[in-house]
């Protein structure tokens, strides 16, 4: 096991993406916290994750990652309930696609709540109970769960692409940007996924020829 004696927070893990990392991470055994604005879909996976690893230390809590006060409380709570933290992966995220004239405030708002402030809020108290901890000599890491799309923009997509630029570019800021560098403390980085719905190989293969200019693996 690669990470055996790690802890570890995670968003948006009650399916897809969220939820293979989760089950990845219990396997190669992390004690994780598994959240998600679901509950139910949080401890189904938690369930899954029990199920691979008995002696792992898994559960389910429901969070929402626009609201700030349960962030804190979320993080605040794993740590304590495992002893400490050293693994975050903010993977919450939501997406559709719509024309920019079409677009409404609503769709711009949701959708920029959730990727990106949802990433500020959930860095943020993760940082702070990493600075508080103050030891540097812990292996620690924060993964932001970003896209292709923050990297290229694509049609349909403004809103989307956006949201997902800001997530790179406040993921790149934010160990640079403390008093205190957060880096010192912790790695910081961002996962760049490509079209993971399996299900619509039409549109995967798409968007994969849009921004690499190649043909898709097959
Ligand atoms: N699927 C892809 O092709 C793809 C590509 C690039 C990036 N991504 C990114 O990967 C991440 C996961 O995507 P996915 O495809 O697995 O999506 P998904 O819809 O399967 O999973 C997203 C999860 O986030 C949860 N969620 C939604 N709003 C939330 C909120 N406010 N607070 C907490 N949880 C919330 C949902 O309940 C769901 O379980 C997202 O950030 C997405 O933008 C996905």
């Amino acid at each position: 096991m690669l990470l055996a004696g790690l802890r570890g927070f995670i968003t948006g893990a009650g399916s897809g993406i969220g939820r293979a990392i989760a089950l990845e991470m219990v396997r190669e055994g992390v004690d994780l916290a598994i959240t998600d604005i679901d509950l139910k879909s949080a401890q189904k996976v938690a369930g899954e994750a029990q199920a691979q690893r008995a002696d792992a230390r898994v559960w389910a809590a429901q969070l929402d990652v626009r609201d700030a006060a349960s962030v804190t409380e979320r993080v605040e709570e794993a740590a304590r309930r495992m002893g400490g933290l050293e693994l975050a992966v903010n993977n919450a995220g939501v997406s559709s696609m719509k024309r920019v004239v079409d677009l409404t405030e609503a769709d711009w708002d949701f959708n920029m709540d959730i990727n990106a402030k949802g990433i500020f809020l959930c860095c943020q108290a993760e940082v702070r109970y990493f600075l508080r901890q103050g030891r540097r000599d812990i292996t620690r890491s924060i993964v932001n769960t970003a896209s292709m799309a923050g990297k290229k923009a694509a049609p349909l997509l403004a809103h989307y692409s956006a949201s997902k630029f800001a997530v790179i570019g406040f993921t790149q800021a934010l160990p640079i940007s403390e008093a205190s560098p957060p880096k010192k403390y912790a790695r910081i980085t961002c996962a760049l996924s490509p079209w993971a719905d399996w299900k619509n190989q039409k549109m995967w293969r798409a968007w994969w020829f849009f921004c690499s200019a190649t043909a898709p693996p097959t």
